[in-house]
């Protein structure tokens, strides 16, 4: 019987490292484009996609999460109480329903593996994304919505997928293709940051995932891959050649927000989407480039 996706992890264990000292006391997922949080944009994502129940794997110090995703009795008192009713609307909107966040912690950063690991209990048995905050896509279709098509269409696991130049394949998971349809690629191996020189293409994988619960077996056995992490890209390698497994090559353009230049150009390019904001932001930019 078909099973919808209905769970997504997030995996925000991370230390955030790239961007110290930002993230010394505050969670890389807090970081904000333009007026919101990174988390608050995969959030929504996932419920634009169907989701129903989203599983936050956290660590030490990103209790903040949790307090943005609660509801600010004493804010929400103060806007009443000045007649900020638009300012008090938008933060009542963004609240998942009641019972549909969970959150569980990774005790130690072994690994973006072993942080999906600890949802093994929350997600049971049945399909379920995977999104990682800090990759935010910007487009007309949110990335996960067309990921679930992909997932009704081939009953497999999905991986998002996107070109890279050579020289970068070690920064990510990348496909050994067995068939290129142009959008979907079927995939007969991965290897996690593999040397250009290595590597068996540049398609590589971004932080959006379904997967089917035959992970938790391999991710069971918490082998150490890259970097002396368990990494998630090779439990998904041993799933291959059972259930389908594909890259999607989604619509949209990938930002990495883990990154300061990515995050920094992640900024502009939602600003400059921003009806309200699009005109300001141009001629700031114009005032910059004639300098
Ligand atoms: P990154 O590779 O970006 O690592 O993790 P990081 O620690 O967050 O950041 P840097 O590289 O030190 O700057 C990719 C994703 O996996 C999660 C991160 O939170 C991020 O969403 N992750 C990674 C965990 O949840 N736990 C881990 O042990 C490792």
């Amino acid at each position: 019987m078909k099973k919808k996706v209905r769970k997504a992890v997030f995996p925000v264990g991370g230390l955030g490292t790239r961007f110290l000292p930002a993230t010394k006391a505050m969670p890389k997922e807090m970081l904000t484009l333009v007026d919101k949080p990174l988390i608050q944009y995969a959030i929504e994502e996932a419920a634009a996609a169907g989701i129903e129940e989203f599983i936050l794997v956290t660590s030490r110090a990103k209790s903040s999460m949790e307090d943005h995703f609660d509801y600010p009795y004493e804010l929400a008192k103060t806007l009443e109480e000045r007649g900020k009713t638009a300012e008090l609307a938008l933060l009542e909107k963004m609240l998942p329903a009641a019972g549909r966040v969970v959150y569980t912690r990774q005790q130690k950063p072994l690994g973006l593996g072993h942080a999906v690991w600890c949802a093994r209990d929350l997600v049971g048995d049945e399909p379920f994304a995977v999104l990682l905050p800090d990759d935010v896509i910007l487009g007309d279709k949110p990335c996960l919505s067309q990921m679930v098509e992909a997932h009704e269409a081939t009953q497999g696991n999905i991986v998002a997928v996107m070109e890279v130049p050579r020289e970068h394949t070690k920064r990510y998971g990348v496909l050994d293709i067995a068939e290129d349809n142009g959008k979907l690629v079927s995939v007969k191996g991965l290897v996690e940051k593999p040397d250009p020189k290595d590597a068996p293409s540049t398609l590589t994988i971004i932080g959006r995932y379904i997967l089917l619960p035959e992970i938790w077996s391999h991710l069971d056995r918490h082998e150490k891959g890259a970097g002396g992490e368990i990494q998630l890209t090779d439990a998904m390698a041993k799933m291959i050649g059972g259930k389908p497994f594909h890259g999607l090559r989604f619509e949209g353009t990938r930002y990495d927000c883990g990154d300061k230049l990515g995050w920094l150009e992640a900024n502009i390019a939602f600003a400059l989407a921003r009806p309200d904001l699009a005109d300001s932001m141009r001629d700031i930019l114009r005032r910059f480039s004639s300098r």
